[in-house]
């Protein structure tokens, strides 16, 4: 891996935070072998990711599976990290798993169609905001100069996880590959239930209204900022001293962008997305 600076490495054209993996370990996901039942949840960070795991979960525990894990981060782990990996091949089915990776990175057998990935999309504004806080708390990352550098980090893809644009075109561009769902951060917020049932459908899962309504329960910001499996308030104060469950709404990009920053974006997504006529909720 090529270091960047202290606190990213690079490899194969993607950002890492460094320490958290290895080119060798990148590299084995290409015989990485998928099973059928497997879900996986890719997204950029910060666009609702320990969200979808926890409906993602509930979900596979409503339907019958047994959930034997300390909290989502173990039952839902980054298929990249190596920090706490175990042997992936001895999981019981439905194996669940996390991934910021782009489609190049990820397993190969992923093609074959069978296996699931719902991927989740938030506007940029708001993710970026989002990064802003987490990376002002969170010792790997390095701690932002001003909103305005982060900004320009984001917008050059020089953060973990590279560039926000080039991995939903990647993504979408991909998406026939796959078995694929996309949601975006906010149709999640604006109704929560129809999310919910929507990822149920597409896992295949026959859930009741009640069970329905008990997902959506355990998913809500107030509820899930309760829950210790879920909240990630496990990671350690000096590692990380913000919240995962930071705001957890649309358009607080409102409330630290300047017009100049929010037309830079606008221009930026029209230069590098505006052929995909994807539709963003901005408030
Ligand atoms: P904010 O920082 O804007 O509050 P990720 O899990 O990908 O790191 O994303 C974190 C973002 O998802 C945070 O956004 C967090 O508040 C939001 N989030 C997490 N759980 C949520 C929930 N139950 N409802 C709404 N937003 C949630």
């Amino acid at each position: 891996m090529e270091q960047i600076n202290d606190y990213m490495c690079r490899y194969k054209n993607f950002n890492f935070i460094k320490n958290i993996t290895t080119a060798e370990y990148i590299d084995s996901l290409q015989s990485f072998e998928i099973r059928d039942s497997d879900i996986f949840l890719v997204t950029y960070p910060k666009s609702g990711t320990i969200w979808t795991q926890q409906i993602i979960i509930s979900i596979c525990e409503l339907s019958g599976g047994l959930n034997e894990y300390p909290n989502n981060y173990y039952h839902m782990p980054w298929l990249e990290y190596i920090a706490g990996q175990k042997d992936y091949s001895l999981r019981p089915s439905p194996r669940l798993f996390s991934s910021h990776l782009t489609p190049t990175l990820m397993p190969p057998g992923l093609k074959d169609k069978k296996a699931k990935i719902i991927y989740v999309m938030r506007n940029p504004k708001d993710n970026i905001v989002s990064y802003y806080h987490f990376s002002s708390t969170f010792a790997d990352l390095e701690t932002p100069k001003s909103f305005e550098w982060l900004l320009e980090q984001f917008v050059k893809g020089n953060v973990p996880s590279s560039s926000w644009f080039d991995h939903i075109r990647e993504w979408h561009l991909k998406k026939d590959q796959y078995n694929i769902l996309f949601l975006t951060y906010e149709d999640m917020i604006l109704d929560l239930k129809a999310a919910v049932t929507k990822i149920c459908s597409f896992l295949g899962k026959n859930l009741s209204e009640e069970a329905i309504e008990q997902v959506v329960e355990k998913a809500t910001f107030k509820t899930m900022k309760k829950d210790s499996k879920a909240n990630y308030e496990f990671i350690p104060e000096e590692r990380f001293s913000g919240k995962f469950l930071r705001k957890g709404q649309i358009g607080d990009w409102k409330n630290i962008f300047t017009v100049a920053q929010s037309e830079r974006i606008d221009k930026v997504l029209q230069e590098k997305l505006g052929d995909l006529s994807l539709k963003f909720i901005w408030e």
